[in-house]
């Protein structure tokens, strides 16, 4: 059975000191149900995986090579270093705002999988291409590069998030029913690449404007396994709420 995975995506926000005093008041609510993490800002990790004990902390991004004149980026091992164990790869803003690129993110993901680390890979459609009845190619598309050459025992230990972008940060969040499908061809999809094993272990994400309100009708969807949550992931009660709503 897939144990299901909440992680919170807090983006550009919170210093050190805001990161200690989230963890601290979170770790006490946290339960067997599910994985529950954090994505953290770079500065924060150190602090983060210091203060945590069952959090799990995530960075939100990282570069694919391990040293070398990149002005700016953080690499695999930097990351290790400071016992950070999952990466969020791919997510919409840094495809769209740094032009990250598919085949880049597939170098990630291999160098994050070389590392045994776990990558939380992102996929989604924009609104236009949503509108255009384009969001199966997408997936698929995004899919087929992004996880390009991987072996199937490694992608079954994945975490893959789809966010439709037009539900991003927008509280516009997808039905249940979207929702479903689209996690639902996200698994076919890694079945048709890595075959059962991978696509029965695989754990999907839905993420868009996830809140306390509605995570529970998300978590009975056959397909979804857990949430990327942005802005109800900043507040100690709004991602309080969410735990124990997984219970
Ligand atoms: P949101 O962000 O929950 O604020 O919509 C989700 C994300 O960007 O991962």
């Amino acid at each position: 059975m897939r144990k299901p995975i909440i992680v919170g995506n807090w983006k550009m926000n919170k210093t050190c000191a805001e990161t200690v005093a989230f963890i601290e008041a979170i770790e006490p609510v946290l339960h067997d149900g599910a994985t529950f993490g954090v994505g953290a800002p770079f500065t924060a990790l150190k602090d983060a995986t210091a203060t945590a004990k069952n959090l799990v902390i995530a960075a939100e991004n990282c570069h694919y090579k391990d040293n070398g004149a990149y002005t700016g980026e953080v690499s695999v091992p930097m990351l290790q270093e400071l016992g950070v164990t999952h990466v969020i790869i791919g997510h919409s803003e840094r495809r769209q705002m740094f032009n990250e690129n598919d085949e880049e993110l597939n170098l990630k993901v291999k160098r994050l999988i070389e590392a045994e680390m776990t990558p939380i890979f992102c996929i989604g459609e924009t609104e236009a291409q949503y509108d255009a009845g384009e969001t199966e190619n997408v997936i698929r598309t995004q899919l087929a590069a992004g996880l390009k050459d991987l072996c199937p025992k490694c992608v079954a230990k994945m975490v893959i998030a789809y966010e439709p972008i037009w539900a991003i940060g927008t509280g516009k969040s997808a039905t249940k029913e979207i929702a479903q499908n689209c996690c639902h061809i996200v698994r076919d999809q890694i079945r048709v690449m890595y075959g059962d094993e991978a696509a029965d272990s695989v754990r999907v994400q839905y993420g868009g404007s996830v809140k306390p309100e509605n995570i529970k009708e998300y978590m009975a969807c056959e397909d979804i396994d857990g949430a990327l949550i942005g802005g109800a992931s900043l507040k100690v009660d709004s991602f309080t709420k969410i735990i124990e709503a997984v219970k």
